[in-house]
């Protein structure tokens, strides 16, 4: 397999921005495909972009035009109306990108789905449609693109919505009430993440494969949180709330601007997104730490020690 030219759809995107500049440093010419090519100010001048309405299958088919592989970054976290429905974005939205890519010849697909992706679980909304999207570009890419899929726990880095989010709401005055506080997660570096797209890229031993990509160690949601306030040197009181009160949460800030907490997120948040199986030693990535390379993030230093302590006395 010789590939030059990569095509990123949804490629403007947090993963998107970190995984064109690495594509680059490898070597590929990449293009990002996307609904609003003016956003794309600061990207032109590394990659080309070109827009797209990624549901119309001659558009899409014509962005792709010329290019060897491809690569679907494309998510959202909550739905909108219909047009914005998880189905349409993350089956439907598949659907058209196999058949556009197939109609232009060609021949491999990266997909980047969710750790706990199932679409027969009864989880989140979010869980089933990425599981049910995964399994469509699989299904539907053979037999002629090879496919690998990326299941990551929560995606960490600088400029990240994780990190930088509670970063932000730990700034608002008075105690932090914190929805799901023992909800684990094992947050993934995305430069880890970036080189396990790379390294799959033009390796056979990938075809048709799913990866599951976490970091080292996993955490509560309130660990990472102390860690957090602790990193961007705020004294701050977080309360964790049980869970009742994390529901009512959710159902009341659904309807805020942005809608930072929703029911589907308290759902997502239930099933613990941790690896079963090392996606990223199986891509011969050696995994980065949350406590280094986030902790530099936060620009703190000094007691790096601390998430780990935290860590070990929820084990007990
Ligand atoms: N970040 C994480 O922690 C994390 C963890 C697990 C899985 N993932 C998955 O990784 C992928 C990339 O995540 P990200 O953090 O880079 O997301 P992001 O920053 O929100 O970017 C996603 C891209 O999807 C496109 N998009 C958004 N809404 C759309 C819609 N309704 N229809 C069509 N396209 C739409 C946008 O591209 P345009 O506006 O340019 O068209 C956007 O740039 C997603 O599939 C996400 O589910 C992320």
């Amino acid at each position: 397999m010789n590939i030059q030219r990569i095509a990123l759809v949804g490629g403007s995107g947090y993963v998107g921005r970190h995984l064109t500049r690495h594509l680059q440093n490898r070597g590929y010419h990449c293009r990002i495909v996307t609904r609003h090519a003016h956003r794309l100010h600061e990207l032109r001048t590394a990659a080309d972009a070109v827009e797209a309405d990624p549901y119309d299958r001659l558009q899409l088919t014509a962005a792709l035009h010329g290019c060897d592989a491809v690569i679907n970054l494309v998510g959202i976290l909550n739905a909108g109306g219909k047009a914005t429905s998880f189905r349409r974005v993350h089956v439907e939205l598949v659907e058209n990108l196999v058949a556009s890519a197939q109609a232009g010849g060609i021949t491999r697909l990266l997909h980047m789905s969710a750790l706990n992706a199932d679409q027969s679980s009864g989880s989140s909304q979010y869980l089933r449609t990425k599981g049910e999207g995964e399994n469509r570009a699989h299904t539907l890419g053979k037999p002629t693109m090879a496919v690998t899929s990326f299941r990551p726990s929560v995606i960490f880095g600088p400029d990240d919505g994780f990190l930088n989010r509670f970063r932000l709401l730990l700034k608002i005055p008075g105690p932090m009430p914190l929805a799901c506080p023992d909800a684990r997660l094992a947050p993934v570096y995305i430069g880890d993440v970036v080189r396990a797209f790379g390294n799959a890229l033009e390796d056979r031993d990938t075809f048709g494969r799913r990866y599951d990509l976490c970091g080292p160690q996993s955490y509560t949601l309130k660990q990472l949180v102390d860690f957090i306030a602790m990193h961007s040197g705020q004294r701050k009181w977080i309360v964790g709330m049980p869970d009742w009160a994390s529901r009512l949460q959710a159902s009341l800030l659904q309807y805020a601007p942005g809608k930072p907490f929703t029911p589907d997120n308290y759902q997502s948040l239930r099933t613990p997104s941790v690896c079963k199986e090392d996606g990223l030693a199986a891509l011969g990535i050696d995994a980065t730490s949350l406590e280094n390379a986030g902790a530099r993030i936060l620009r703190g230093d000094g007691k790096l020690s601390r998430l780990t302590r935290l860590r070990r006395s929820s084990m007990r």
